[in-house]
Order: structure tokens, then C-alpha cells, then sequence
């Protein structure tokens, strides 16, 4: 996909602040600092649209870029990030499962594991999660760059088994920072918005 427009619409921080516009929506979940911004970065070419960090918990409100003028990508806190105070974590769930149970305009919810290691009890948390709200979910097994290829197959196939991953979810490698997996996400993710 050709982006030509990217901005970022609203950091926000309660529900009132969500774009009203109507356009589908993507969520981004996943670990504190398993790559959820710079993923948003490399499908849109851009360097630092969305803030990284080598940090965990650089996101940490709901932020809303709007692509092409045609979709809304969502860029959510990341969770599992055990520095964050106890009442702010709270504060974010809540907002986070309101907003991923009840968002009429969400298509589908891009969640990131990283390649390189079994998927934690969050992220076994977080799909059960997705899946019981029945949203369609594309699981992106990230810095993929990191693994060697010949280990690729059996790493995928552990987060397959670790989550029991629903025989109807995309399960993609990628990397942001070799740019692999882009065009077939990118492909995904159209099949979800122009449902
Ligand atoms: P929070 O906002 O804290 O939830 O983190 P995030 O999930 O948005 O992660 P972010 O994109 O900020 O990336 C975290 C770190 O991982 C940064 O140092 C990135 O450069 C690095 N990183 C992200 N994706 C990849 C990847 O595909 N490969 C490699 N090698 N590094 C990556
Ligand atoms: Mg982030």
C-alpha cells in the first residue's frame, strides 16, 4: 500500500477524545516494548511518527493515527510493564477494555509477539481476550530479524501452540527493522478494513 498521509490525530485518554469520523480501525497490542510504534512506523514509511523508545512503556495513551485518510491505526499502552504504578495500570485496562469491547468502528486488533520467545501469560491473557470479543486478530511475530531462519519455523510454531491460536488468524513474522513481512500484513490488514 502507498501511504501518502499520516498524522497522528489525538493522544487520548478517555473515550471522549476518539475520532468521531467513522473511518475502520486497527488496534495495535502488545508487550511494553515489543515494537507496537515502530511496526506503525515501518508499514507507513515514516522514521518516528509514532514515538519509540528503547524504554519500556513509551506509549502511554490511546493514540490515533490517521492513514490515507482511509483508516485509523490505534496504538495502545503496551501492557506487562512492571514499573508502571499499580492505579495507573488499572486506569489504562479499563480504558483499553472499553475500548476494544465496545469500539463500534474496530475491525480487528494486530497483536505482537515477539519472535524470539514463548508467549507470556499477558499475551495468552490478551488473545483470549480478543477472541472473546470476537475480534479478528492478525498475531505479528516481531523482530524476526533477530531469529536465524532456520529456527524461524519452530519459534512460530510455539506461539501458534502457546496462545491456541484460532486456525482463522494470520499468523505474520516480521521485522521493522528489515522491513520483512510488510507487504503480506499490509495485505491482511486491507482484508480486514475493506471487509
Ligand atoms: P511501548 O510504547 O513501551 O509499549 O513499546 P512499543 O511496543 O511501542 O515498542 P517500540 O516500537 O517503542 O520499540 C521498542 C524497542 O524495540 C525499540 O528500541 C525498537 O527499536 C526495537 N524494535 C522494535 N521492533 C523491532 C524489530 O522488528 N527488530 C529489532 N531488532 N528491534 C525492534
Ligand atoms: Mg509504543
Amino acid at each position: 500500500m502507498k501511504v501518502t498521509q499520516a498524522e497522528l490525530v489525538i493522544s487520548a485518554v478517555k473515550p471522549a477524545q476518539y475520532p468521531t469520523d467513522a473511518l475502520p480501525e486497527i488496534a495495535l497490542a502488545g508487550r511494553s516494548n515489543v515494537g507496537k510504534s515502530s511496526l506503525i512506523n515501518r508499514l507507513i514509511n515514516r522514521k518516528n511518527l509514532a514515538r519509540t523508545s528503547s524504554r519500556p512503556g513509551k506509549t502511554q495513551t490511546l493514540n490515533f493515527y490517521r492513514i490515507n485518510n482511509q483508516l485509523y491505526f490505534a496504538d495502545m499502552p503496551g501492557y506487562g510493564f512492571a514499573r508502571v504504578p499499580q492505579s495507573v495500570k488499572a486506569a489504562w485496562g479499563r480504558m483499553i477494555e472499553g475500548y476494544l469491547s465496545s469500539r463500534e468502528r474496530l475491525c480487528g486488533v494486530i497483536q505482537l509477539i515477539d519472535l524470539r520467545h514463548p508467549p507470556t501469560r499477558d499475551d495468552r491473557t490478551m488473545y483470549d481476550y480478543l477472541k472473546h470479543y470476537d475480534l479478528p486478530t492478525i498475531v505479528v511475530a516481531t523482530k524476526a530479524d533477530k531469529i536465524t531462519r532456520g529456527r524461524r519455523q519452530q519459534h512460530l510454531k510455539e506461539i501458534r501452540k502457546g496462545i491456541e491460536l484460532d486456525p482463522s488468524d494470520p499468523l505474520l513474522p516480521f521485522s521493522s527493522q528489515t522491513g520483512q513481512g510488510k507487504e503480506e500484513l499490509w495485505k491482511e490488514i486491507r482484508r480486514l478494513t475493506e471487509a
